[in-house]
């Protein structure tokens, strides 16, 4: 197995990354954070010829990286990204690729002509749970899915005291205080691409306003929660929720097809329901199955003591895995624009009565010209830049 180089910007979520690269045959060889102190100890800890910066543009400079993880502000991924591209350094980007239309324009035109690989890491399709009901629908007994949903919950609850939350919300002008519902999406509707493979074509989205009380998006977005629907290139539709902020610290997801459906069980120790048509139940089961899911993966051990419930091994061996050339990426750049378009685009139809939009192909010139010059956004950034639109329906 190729020893990758590993370069990680960003010491929150980036943290993550650390244990998982080296358990999948990576060398940490750089880090990037602002915040000083977290950069304390780590040449004593990885080496001392270990890069620690805390400016991006000497970090993505440091001699022989092969791939860098981005994973700052989640609105300050796809300048980056585009940084590496044209140095022909491998990205591996947290959600989400990017936040605006002409971001993703220019992030697929930087991978266009880059040497190197582009992928973004969505961490929820490798939960054991829905990774088993990635393999029964591979399996083809339940037939063709035809309406899935996603539901992704973040409670206030999962964060305990307000001080925590403040901590993840930081500042006033901070992401998390300016995040549409709809643009937190990629885990909703990312298991939902990941199992059927599905790509969507269409977006319409509704609100759920409910400015009273608190929770991990603060006080400034108003809604807790976005009601997405999108049709897709085989006919199927998803109902997916962005992040919501429902009470009960649970979130679940669904395929229903025409021979059957299955769906994670809320609430469980990562318990499936399989259900089936009589006439279609496979030798051993029932037409209703309810079970734990299990790994039977063989990096088990790895898995059991990776973060996330063993999820983000996954998603950083398949990353490594495409840049080694063993596998094709699950969200290049095209799938994780798309779901950006899903993002921004729901959005807008919030914005603007609920109409839908078409999400762009853009594989086509067409597509990529039409939205090239669309910088609308709800955030500010940490150059001076603004909001444009309202990060609230109302
Ligand atoms: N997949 C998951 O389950 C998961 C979980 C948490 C966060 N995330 C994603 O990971 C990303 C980071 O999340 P977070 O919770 O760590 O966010 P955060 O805002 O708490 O932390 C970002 C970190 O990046 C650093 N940073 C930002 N800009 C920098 C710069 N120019 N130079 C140096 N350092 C810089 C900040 O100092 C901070 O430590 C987001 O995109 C978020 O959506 C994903």
């Amino acid at each position: 197995m190729k020893e990758l180089r590993v370069g990680i910007f960003g010491l929150g979520r980036g943290g993550a990354f650390v244990g998982n690269s080296i358990n999948n045959g990576g060398k940490i060889v750089a880090f990037c954070e602002k915040r000083e102190d977290q950069l304390f100890g780590l040449k004593e800890m990885y080496g001392e010829d270990t890069g620690v910066y805390t400016d991006f543009d000497e970090f993505i400079h440091h001699p022989g990286l092969d791939v860098v993880f981005i994973a700052n502000f989640f609105n300050e991924h796809a300048a980056c990204a585009i940084k590496a591209l044209e140095l022909g350094i491998n990205v591996i980007s947290e959600c989400l690729s990017n936040v605006t239309m002409a971001e993703a324009v220019a992030l697929v035109r930087a991978q266009q002509k880059s040497s190197a690989l582009y992928q973004m890491l969505e961490n929820y399709p490798y939960n054991v749970d829905t990774q088993e009901i990635a393999r029964v629908y591979k399996n083809g007994t339940l037939g063709k899915a035809l309406y899935c949903e996603g539901e992704y919950n973040h409670s206030i609850a999962k964060n305990g005291p307000a001080n925590e939350t403040n901590y993840m919300r930081k500042y006033h002008e901070h992401w998390r205080n300016h995040t549409p519902r709809t643009y937190y999406i990629t885990h909703s509707i990312g298991p939902l691409m990941y199992i059927t493979g599905a790509t969507p074509k269409k977006v319409s989205a509704m609100p759920v306003y409910y400015p009273e009380g608190d929770d991990m998006f603060g006080p400034d977005v108003r809604d807790r929660a976005a009601i997405i629907t999108t049709l897709n290139d085989d006919d199927s539709v998803f109902r997916v929720t962005g992040c919501s902020g429902f009470g009960g610290d649970c979130s679940g997801w669904r395929i229903c097809c025409d021979k059957g459906q299955m769906e994670t069980v809320r609430g469980s120790e990562r318990h499936v329901a399989l259900h089936y048509s009589k006439a279609f139940v496979p030798e051993g089961l029932e037409e209703h199955n309810t079970y734990k899911a299990v790994w039977n993966d063989p990096d088990e051990e790895k898995i059991k003591v990776a973060s996330h419930e063993g999820s983000d091994f996954i998603a950083v061996r398949d990353c490594f895995d495409a840049i080694r050339g063993i596998k094709e990426p699950v969200f290049d750049v095209y799938r994780a624009t798309t779901m950006s378009s899903v993002a921004i685009l729901g959005h807008r139809s919030i914005l603007n009565g609920c109409i839908p939009y078409d999400i762009p192909d853009f594989h086509n010139e067409e597509d990529l010209k039409k939205y090239e010059n669309d910088h609308d956004t709800p955030f500010y950034d940490s150059f001076g830049g603004k909001p444009t639109i309202p990060a609230s329906s109302r």
